[in-house]
């Protein structure tokens, strides 16, 4: 199973600041030295967290492959298609939302734009993904397209799974369409469990690689990476957030050795 890490969290807790502190860059040779296998990172139309600057410094100073998440806005593909990352992943957006919060509609007229930036990136050589939900018809959408990879959307169970067996929702964060009694939530997580591997079965069949990604944490993980046929993991708010914490106490004691 590969790793790509996500460190558009880390550039989250710099743009909280504005400003140079801390840099994505500076993570891209522990991620390689870690033994992941790829970068990933979002250049969002909005700039929340990645900027230009950024994108273009990780993939010319990366050791790793890096997978440039992407909308299909004419002018993020034009950047994209400039940058030439190793893949390019073709994700929905939407400005008010937290985080990627679903996989690509692939009905008309998306499917036309989206078809339209997958064979503009393929000309330059980049590898191209979709990000789509985990079902059988997305599957078939992104096999006409022709795209080498597609990602499925594992938020959906990363969601039921934090409902039933974490204190989600006893905080403030409680997923209101997920406030069911347990028994029903267990059913439901058992169903996405199906979908996702059906439509991993579905894309092996037809020869898509298959990478798998977001809300994925130490808890979850690992009935994911169970599933034949996912090749690759896209991880990145657990993996920051545990380094905050195995981090902390190393970052005090290095500032109490200053201050002494
Ligand atoms: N894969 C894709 C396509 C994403 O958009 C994201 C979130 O940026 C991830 C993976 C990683 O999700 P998370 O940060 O929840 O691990």
């Amino acid at each position: 199973m590969l790793l790509g890490v996500n460190i558009d969290h880390i550039a989250v807790l710099r743009e909280a600041r504005q400003i140079n502190d801390p840099n994505p860059i500076d993570a891209l040779g522990i991620v390689q030295r870690a033994g992941a296998n790829q970068i990933t990172i979002h250049l969002r139309e909005d700039r929340r967290h990645i900027h230009d600057s950024d994108a273009k410094n990780i993939i010319d100073l990366s050791p790793l492959p890096i997978n440039l998440e992407c909308s299909v806005n004419p002018d993020i593909i034009e950047i994209v298609a400039k940058l030439r990352p190793h893949r390019a992943t073709i994700v929905p957006e939407n400005r008010v939302e937290v985080t990627t919060e679903g996989g690509l509609d692939l009905n008309e007229p998306n499917f036309a734009n989206i078809d339209k930036s997958v064979h503009y990136l393929k000309a330059r050589e980049i590898e191209t993904s979709l990000f789509i939900d985990p079902t059988i018809e997305a599957v078939r959408a992104a096999k006409t397209i022709g795209v080498e990879w597609v990602e499925l959307h594992t938020g959906t169970y990363s969601n039921i799974y934090a409902m039933l067996f974490s204190n989600l929702s006893k905080t403030h964060h409680s997923i209101d369409e997920l406030s069911l009694e347990r028994s029903k939530l267990k059913l439901l997580l058992k169903k996405e469990l199906t979908r996702i591997k059906e439509a991993t079965f579905e894309a092996h069949e037809f020869g898509l690689k298959v990478a798998a990604g977001h809300g994925l944490n130490y808890q979850n993980v690992k009935e994911i990476a169970k599933i034949e046929g996912i090749e690759e993991l896209n991880i990145g708010q657990s993996i920051i957030a545990r380094s905050v914490f195995t981090g902390l106490e190393r970052a005090i004691k290095d500032m109490i050795g200053l201050i002494q």
